[in-house]
């Protein structure tokens, strides 16, 4: 079913993302069982910056429902660029859109890349709910494993296509959690594994901003030619501080995004 309104498009994106990341709906009504009410920091989308599904591609229909670009970011180790998007609504989730920089990587990564995206039916990008369709091309399991060679990121992006990557608890928002120490021990003793890179908890008071999050969970993918089982989906928890001005943070720190992107990756 298609969607045209952007309540509709969330909740598409909420509902696919726990289908194939069911530990988020779980861990969503752990907190709900103990009285909290979650809000959505921010959502992540990835993409490749190949022309027909840039970032700015991706971010029209945020656009278009009001959302306002509020700032980029660089991953150069990953080879990754990043922009982020803001509603009026300051009680609706952040939009933050990463794309892998084609052109850094080798001739054999941008042709299978540019081999998936010519498969993508005409002006299908345009579509008001594509950000939320899913894989829009096949791809094999050679394909899927010579991308994981140079990019863990650009593989993710050809299993999995056009969903959310993760969704984040604002953690500010959580009543007995509003500690993210103490929530990550909460997750820790009903079993759940946290992204351990860099630390369980990347940034600080600082930096205004501390973030967490679970490892993805592995599940089954049909390929063109058979099925791997490969890391899905995260969840993730941010808790954001008043900058000197007052005013609390809104951004995003590249050097813990950078840490947590690695929650994807094979073998954690
Ligand atoms: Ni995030």
């Amino acid at each position: 079913m298609t969607v045209k309104t952007l309540p509709g498009l969330l909740d598409k994106m909420w509902h696919d993302y726990i289908t194939i990341n069911p530990l988020a709906q779980k861990i969503s009504d752990l907190f709900t069982d103990e009285g909290e009410v979650i809000l959505n920091d921010h959502i992540a989308l990835r993409t490749f910056n190949h022309p027909r599904v840039t970032i700015d591609v991706l971010a029209r229909p945020f656009i278009e429902s009001g959302y306002k670009y509020f700032g980029d970011y660089h991953f150069p180790e990953k080879k990754v660029y990043a922009k982020h998007y803001q509603h009026a609504d300051e009680k609706m989730p952040k939009i933050f859109i990463s794309e892998i920089r084609l052109e850094e990587f080798s001739q054999a990564l941008q042709k299978i890349v540019y081999g998936l995206v010519d498969q993508i039916p005409e002006s299908k990008e345009f579509e008001f709910d594509f950000v939320s369709g899913g894989r829009p091309w096949k791809v094999s399991t050679q394909s899927y494993n010579e991308l994981m060679k140079e990019s863990d990121y650009a593989a993710w992006v050809a299993a999995f296509g056009y969903r959310a990557n993760h969704f984040t608890v604002f953690i500010n928002a959580l009543k007995k959690f509003s500690d993210i120490h103490y929530l990550n021990d909460f997750l820790k003793s009903k079993g759940y594994k946290l992204n351990a890179s860099g630390g369980e908890v990347k940034g600080s008071k600082e930096v205004c901003l501390e973030q967490s999050s679970t490892l993805a969970n592995n599940i089954e993918v049909l390929f063109e030619d058979a099925k791997l089982t490969i890391p899905a989906c995260y969840y993730e928890f941010a808790k954001r501080y008043a900058m000197p001005d007052g005013k609390l943070y809104q951004g995003f720190v590249a050097a813990s995004a950078d840490k947590i992107f690695e929650s994807t990756k094979q073998g954690q």
